[in-house]
């Protein structure tokens, strides 16, 4: 059963993390099972994976509904208007994965301690419009990464399980394609992310 005290991820990180690392730490607790062939369809692991995935919708509820309240600018309105629907289905995504975890009679982790350790993608609050939907955008982004690759864990284990990880994955695929179109409008595809920016001026 994975907690904080196992976790590589409970060591102090910055606030802004490249993207590589992110990837790199999403993937860390799955590749552990992946190695050893005795783990496969195992239930504690497939429930300690979907806890995973719901600490990550908590977090990304959480950051969408910050922005949402934070949007402020000439284009400001309708993208606010998009925070907040993504924040609901988010959070709609939470709910899945709850109810799948008492399903394998695990226990669903609500627990706000520990909470941005156990998720896979960050809470960054972001300074301007732009920064927020990157954030978003890095954010779904990992989220896809580990969707794929928990369904690909799964494999034929848990159909159940794989279905619910397979639709949050097509709609995670769908807030980014959302959060891609909203940098295009605001005529920023193509241009040096600030948050790849910022990143660096840190350095
Ligand atoms: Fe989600
Ligand atoms: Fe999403």
């Amino acid at each position: 059963m994975a907690d904080a005290t196992d976790n590589p991820q409970t060591s102090k990180k910055p606030l802004l993390t490249d993207i590589n690392t992110l990837r790199e730490r999403a993937r860390a607790h799955l590749r552990d099972g992946a190695v050893t062939q005795g783990y496969r369809g195992d239930r504690e692991k497939v429930i300690s994976l979907l806890n995973e995935a719901l600490a990550t919708e908590i977090v990304c509820t959480l950051r969408y509904r910050y922005h949402y309240y934070m949007a402020s600018g000439i284009n400001a309105k309708s993208i606010a208007a998009e925070f907040l629907e993504h924040a609901n289905e988010e959070q709609a995504h939470s709910d899945l994965l709850a109810k799948r975890i008492t399903q394998l009679g695990g226990k669903p982790n609500f627990n706000p301690e520990g909470l941005t350790t156990r998720s896979h993608a960050e809470y960054v609050e972001g300074d301007s419009l732009v920064e927020m939907i990157e954030e978003n955008l890095v954010a779904e982004r990992i989220a896809i990464d580990s969707y794929r690759e928990a369904v690909q864990y799964i494999g034929d284990d848990d159909p159940t399980s794989r279905r619910v990880l397979e639709d949050i994955l097509a709609q995670e695929e769908e807030h980014a394609e959302d959060l891609g179109t909203m940098l295009e409008d605001l005529g920023r595809k193509g241009e040096p992310s600030e948050v790849a920016l910022k990143a660096a001026k840190k350095r």
